[in-house]
């Protein structure tokens, strides 16, 4: 099959969804976006379109478990492949909003699947993540590598990998690329784009950058009893932009042959909290406060990819170092100190709000 052409990215308004799009722009792909903007704001695509040159496409407000929303922009488009982000995604938060997390993730995935299915659409990139490893012996995780979900965020991405893995046997052509990610940071080094949750950010990076630009007073530290060098745990964390070009590589690989693919995404390195954050104080020039605060709940001493089957069959490698993931998330953060809402630039994209 020829690279297919066009792509309905779900969160696309979303941290990696919003650097998908411009990765996929460039690379001449047309887009349909679905977002509900519940982590994300609309705000996102002027800056898309402004890095990218081009407008994004036609966007949806939307929540992917509306099955009928989904099937009218099914019908209204004819779709090539889906690269699937929505989701939620905080570990320590799932543990508390374990039927939230099952049901967005898991709900909203079959429901995807239904309507790519009614819609005879049997190519899929899927966001997973390292999170479903157990915690193994400390070496770096391949994607044999034994499974032991620690949280219902974990779990809920592995419920939805066994559900695609069993579709791709039963359904002749169903082609599914899993992307493992380890942990994603950064931004786009325009400084346009970057990592914008809403409310209080649950993830270490976007937390350092706003404890870095004053928006917080100190970071907390979530254990430094853990069996590691520092006592704090291990990530291997990866640059966004270096995750979004897996992705557009997967695509091109969908016409490699049915079923379900599963690949790793990491640099391979591991770094504790710690030297984070001395990485990310060595970017913005000032020191971080930060105080030692219990273990989160569904946390795990260390994570580490064996990312080696990725760059075996793809040639993908990630590019770019801790020091740059913390230089494009503070350039970031400086430029953007309240967030992509101080970007309400208007243009004239198509925008749909609502499917009906
Ligand atoms: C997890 C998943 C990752 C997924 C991500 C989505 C694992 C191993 N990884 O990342 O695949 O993409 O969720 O959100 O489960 N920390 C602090 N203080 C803070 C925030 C975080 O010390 O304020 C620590 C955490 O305890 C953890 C590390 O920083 O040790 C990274 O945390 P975070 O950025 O939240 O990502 P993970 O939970 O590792």
């Amino acid at each position: 099959m020829n690279p297919p052409s066009t792509i309905l990215v779900t969160g696309g308004a979303g941290f990696i969804g919003s650097h998908a799009c411009v990765e996929l722009l460039d690379h001449g792909y047309e887009l349909i976006v679905v977002d509900d903007y519940s982590n994300s704001s609309s705000q996102v695509f002027a800056r898309v379109e402004r890095i990218a040159g081009r407008f994004v496409g036609t966007v949806y407000e939307l929540d992917i478990r509306d099955r009928h929303a989904l099937a009218a922009v099914f019908d209204r488009h004819s779709v090539d492949a889906v690269v699937h982000f929505a989701a939620l995604k905080a570990v320590g938060e799932s543990t508390r909003m374990p039927v939230e997390y099952y049901d967005t993730n898991v709900g909203g995935t079959t429901t995807l699947l239904r309507a790519m299915h009614e819609h005879g659409v049997h190519h899929l990139v899927f966001s997973s993540s390292c999170s479903l490893y157990g915690d193994g012996d400390g070496g770096p995780l391949g994607e044999d590598a034994v499974v032991g979900p620690g949280s219902p965020y974990a779990a809920s991405k592995w419920a939805c990998e066994q559900i695609l893995a069993d579709v791709c046997r039963r359904v002749p052509g169903f082609t599914v690329m899993a992307l493992r990610y380890f942990n994603p940071v950064g931004a786009h080094p325009s400084g346009l784009l970057g990592e914008e949750p809403r409310g209080t950010p649950d993830n270490l990076m976007p937390c350092l950058a706003q404890v870095a630009v004053g928006r917080r007073e100190r970071l907390h530290v979530f254990g430094d009893d853990w069996d590691t060098p520092d006592g704090t745990a291990v990530r291997d964390y990866l640059h966004v932009m270096d995750t979004v070009e897996a992705h557009r590589i997967a695509l091109e690989h969908l016409g490699d042959g049915p079923g379900m693919h599963v690949y790793n995404l990491g640099v391979g390195q591991g770094s504790s909290v710690l030297e984070v954050v001395a990485a990310f104080q060595e970017a913005c020039g000032r020191p971080i406060p930060y105080d030692i605060a219990p273990r989160r709940p569904g946390d795990v001493r260390e994570r580490v990819a064996d990312a080696t089957a990725v760059a075996r069959d793809w040639g993908w490698r990630p590019r770019r170092n801790l020091a740059g993931m913390c230089r494009d998330a503070w350039r970031f953060q400086q430029l953007n100190p309240s967030g992509h809402a101080g970007s309400a630039r208007q243009t004239n994209r198509k925008r749909v709000t609502s499917c009906g």
